[in-house]
Parts: C-alpha cells; sequence; structure tokens
C-alpha cells in the first residue's frame, strides 16, 4: 500500500502543523493538574485559537475516515517485518529528532525533549526504572512520519478496528465516513470479536503505540508493554468504554496506562533537562533492558 492509497495531497494528508499539535489538544479535553505539574499551568500551555482547532478537527476527520479494518491489516503487514532500517538506539533518538518542527509557537523542544521529560517526571516519582524506560522510549513510533506515513497514520487517539465504534471516541460524528461504518459485520458490538476475548486479540487503528510495542515487545515487563501499546487508547483509559472486550489481564494492567497517561500529557516543561548530566543513567538504563540496536 502506498502512502497516498486515498488520492489526498500531502498538504491534504497531513493538516496538523506538527505532531505536537495532537497532543497539545489531548491537554484540551482532558486538563489537569496535579502533583507533576510544572512550571505552566495547563491552561497555559497553548492558546487554543480556532484555527489551530480546526486543523486538529480536519485531522481526526480524514483519520476517522481512513482507518479501517483493511487499512491497518495493510499497514501491520509492511511494517511489523522490521525490515526497514537498523540502528544504535542512540542514534534511533537522532532520527526522530528529524520530526522537530520550527512551526510550534510553543517551545523549541523536540521529540527527544519530550521523551526525555516524561522519564524524568517518571524517576522523581519514583517508579521502577522499566517504566522510566518506557518513558523515553513511548514515541518512538512516531518514526513512522519519516517513512512518509500522513499525520493521521502516526498519532491521534486509537481505537479498536473490526467492531462498532464508540462514541465516546473524539470527533465520533465523522466515524459515518468510514467504508467500515456500512459494513454490518463490523458495526454489531463485538463485530468480528469474541466478548471478552482480550485487547491482545483486537486490532487497534494502525499509529505509532502499536508499532513501538511490537518494536520493544520482548524487552518490557508487562506494565510496560501495556503503556506502549494503549497510551494513545483515550476511549479505554480515560473513558471506560470497551469494557465488553477486556479479559481480566488488561482489566489488571488498566491501572499502569492509566499510571503513565499523567506523565505523557503533563510534564511537558520550557526548561529543558540537563542531558549532559543525565546522560549516564539512561545509558546504564538503555544497556539494561534494550539490545545495542532497533529495528524499524
Ligand atoms: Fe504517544
Ligand atoms: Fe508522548
Amino acid at each position: 500500500m502506498g502512502t497516498n492509497q486515498n488520492n489526498l495531497s500531502s498538504k491534504e494528508a497531513n493538516p496538523l502543523a506538527n505532531l505536537d499539535e495532537w497532543e497539545d489538544d489531548l491537554l484540551r479535553r482532558y486538563p489537569e493538574p496535579d502533583s507533576i505539574a510544572t512550571a505552566k499551568t495547563t491552561e497555559e500551555y497553548r492558546n487554543y485559537d480556532e484555527p489551530a482547532r480546526d486543523t486538529v478537527k480536519e485531522f481526526y476527520r480524514i483519520n476517522h475516515t481512513y482507518q479501517t479494518y483493511e487499512f491497518v491489516k495493510g499497514k501491520r503487514d509492511n511494517y511489523l517485518k522490521f525490515d526497514k532500517k537498523e540502528m544504535p538506539i542512540w542514534d534511533a533518538f537522532q532520527f526522530l529528532n528529524q520530526l522537530v518542527d520550527d512551526s510550534d509557537p510553543d517551545t523549541d523542544l523536540d521529540q527527544f525533549q519530550h521523551l526525555l521529560q516524561t522519564s524524568e517526571a517518571i524517576r522523581r516519582d519514583g517508579h521502577p526504572d522499566w517504566m522510566v524506560l518506557v518513558g523515553l522510549m513511548h514515541d518512538m513510533g512516531k518514526v513512522l512520519c519519516l517513512f512518509d506515513e500522513p499525520q493521521w497514520a502516526v498519532v491521534g487517539d486509537t481505537f479498536p478496528v473490526g467492531c462498532a465504534f464508540s462514541d465516546k471516541i473524539v470527533y465520533p460524528e465523522f466515524f459515518k465516513n468510514n467504508p467500515d461504518y456500512s459494513n454490518p459485520e463490523y458495526q454489531t458490538q463485538y463485530g468480528i470479536y469474541k466478548k471478552g476475548c482480550g485487547l491482545r486479540n483486537v486490532t487497534m487503528s494502525w499509529g505509532h503505540d502499536e508499532y513501538v510495542y511490537q518494536m520493544l515487545k520482548d524487552y518490557i515487563p508487562e506494565g510496560g508493554l501495556y503503556m506502549l501499546r494503549y497510551h494513545s487508547f483515550y476511549s479505554w483509559h480515560r473513558e471506560g468504554q470497551y469494557e465488553y472486550l477486556l479479559d481480566d489481564k488488561d482489566r489488571e494492567m488498566l491501572k499502569w496506562v492509566q499510571l503513565f497517561n499523567p506523565y505523557d500529557l503533563y510534564s511537558k516543561n520550557p526548561v529543558p533537562p540537563d542531558w549532559n548530566q543525565l546522560k549516564p543513567y539512561y545509558e546504564d538504563l538503555v544497556a539494561k533492558y534494550l539490545p545495542a540496536t532497533l529495528k524499524f
């Protein structure tokens, strides 16, 4: 499948000025506030002027239109072979950082800074070291953009495909444009799944979560794998939807996904961590859990 299978121009396929616009919009939907809050209050992170919100809405319109079960299958077949690239892990962060976008008015922090701020906030609160590692790695899947995937196939809330869409997913009205919406097999409550089958048997919309989970699934404890795999599944971990697909393992692991989410959303800080000082710690941490190179 080519990236232009939907006949969208690159501009049409990428309405966000940068990937952070999606995460900034999450802060508007889930404004928070608690102990890990940093130098800015939640509302101050960004002025949500209408144009920015319109680009987010347009982003969800195409995301909900084109994320079909077939589409996801094609992406899984392509990317989960991990035959595109192999590089030392620290080179992978530099690769990811090519996503830096100067048009972001909020901050000149890059992708690596978001990862490091997330991991540092987790570390400050004394959580297990593998969770710190998850903080550092959780958005590595955004390299999909560097393989020319459109924004709507990399970021955005994720959701199950092959069964009815929850109306608690952001902008649910746009699912009417999704071909799966007219497929009766996919539009019953369970769709192609069985009641209580467990999320591991459910195909999620395609994006950076599933990709990084598959990349790291042999190296990180189970709670961390749930954080990686479902951190954008807001209709589950924030809205409590899809109970009928869960098994006992999912119910047990939800607490880890929920523990992680505030660090992802609310750890952004304009003061960058001092990387030179932190480097030895992170080099040891990465060496403890991960192989020398990562496959993409
Ligand atoms: Fe993410
Ligand atoms: Fe993130």
